[in-house]
């Protein structure tokens, strides 16, 4: 196989549908063997099959690819653990960790139950450390034996994450973490050869066809913007060796549209060499708001 990640190997966790799916037969079209992650759940977390994660192996393989299944949970320590495992016993190495499983239970906040906020931290939040903690270990070990790596861990976001959300505390809430941790990783590991990149996709998969299912629709003709096999590119890209240098990076992509996410930065500062008092923070802030642009409104508002 050919491509910009021929002889690498690629773990796409929840690639059994929508976006993971399009990022694992991406991966193998560029050469990369890939271990196809996915517990088979329901779009809440509902249930669980290995069926998923054996069909999107199927369907490389069909292509002239390579890859192996893996029906674990990746937001357990022993189901992220034996992730690893699994690309490192099928295939002697590991090169590229795509963390993108995920669920949703939408609520707004006062609906919103302790197990909604729970299960979606859990998935999303737990579930992108826990691989990226055993891969860590692995590429640290790389690179203590001398061989370092040219590892690369893309990160799921969401706009809901970078903007808020209405109906979507818990999410938003995972997905702002999943940010944090990615300039985490990306800081602490680069001394051991991974970079760490994340990515906010926007496509039609079983998230998003209900709800915005005016947008999403396919056109009778032209091209499919929504479709997920847009996003995969870039994702690509950043898990291959090509992108030497690039890490710390928060990425939009939709469509045929790619976006730099520019974050928080300090804006207008008051200064005063003593204690303020509430009513002169109070007018100092004011005063400071007048000069900086207002927040973008959160989805859904
Ligand atoms: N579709 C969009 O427009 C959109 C927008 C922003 C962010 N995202 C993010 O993209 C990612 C993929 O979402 P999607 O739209 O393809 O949805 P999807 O529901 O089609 O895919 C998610 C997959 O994750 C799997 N999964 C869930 N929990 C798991 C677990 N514990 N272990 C292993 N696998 C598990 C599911 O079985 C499912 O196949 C998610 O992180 C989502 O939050 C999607």
């Amino acid at each position: 196989m050919t491509g910009i990640c021929a002889g690498r190997v690629a773990v796409v966790t929840g690639a059994g549908g929508g976006l993971g799916r399009a990022h694992a037969l991406a991966f193998a079209a560029e050469g990369a063997k890939v271990v196809v992650n996915d517990l088979g759940v329901g779009p809440g977390g509902e249930g669980g099959s290995s069926s998923v994660a054996d069909k999107v192996t199927a369907e490389i393989r069909a292509r002239g690819g390579e890859a192996t299944a893996h029906s674990g949970d990746i937001a357990t320590d022993k189901g992220a653990a034996s992730l690893v495992a699994t690309a490192l016993e099928t295939y002697g190495r590991l090169d590229t960790l795509v963390n993108n499983a995920g669920i949703l239970r939408d609520r707004t906040l006062l609906n919103l139950t302790e197990d909604d906020w729970d299960a979606v931290l859990r998935v999303h939040l737990k579930g992108h450390f826990l691989p990226l903690k055993h891969a860590a270990a692995h590429w640290r070990a790389e690179r203590r034996a001398g061989r370092t790596p040219t590892a690369r861990i893309v990160n799921t976001t969401s706009g809901a994450g970078l903007l808020g959300s209405i109906g979507q505390a818990n999410y938003a809430a995972a997905k702002a973490g999943i940010v944090a941790l990615t300039l985490v990783a990306a800081a602490e590991l680069g001394r051991y050869g991974v970079q760490a990149n994340a990515v906010a996709p926007a496509a039609r998969t079983r998230m998003t066809q209900r709800i915005f299912a005016e947008t999403m629709a396919p056109p009778s003709s032209g091209f499919d913007a929504m479709a997920p096999e847009n996003v995969s590119p870039l994702v690509v890209w950043l898990g291959s060796a090509s992108a030497a240098g690039v890490t710390g990076r928060v990425f939009e992509a939709e469509g045929g549209r790619i976006t730099v996410m520019e974050g928080w930065q300090p804006g207008p500062t008051a200064t005063k060499n003593s204690r303020w008092t509430p009513s002169e923070a109070g007018g100092a802030v004011r005063e400071l708001l007048t000069r900086t642009p207002a927040p973008r409104p959160v989805y859904g508002s």
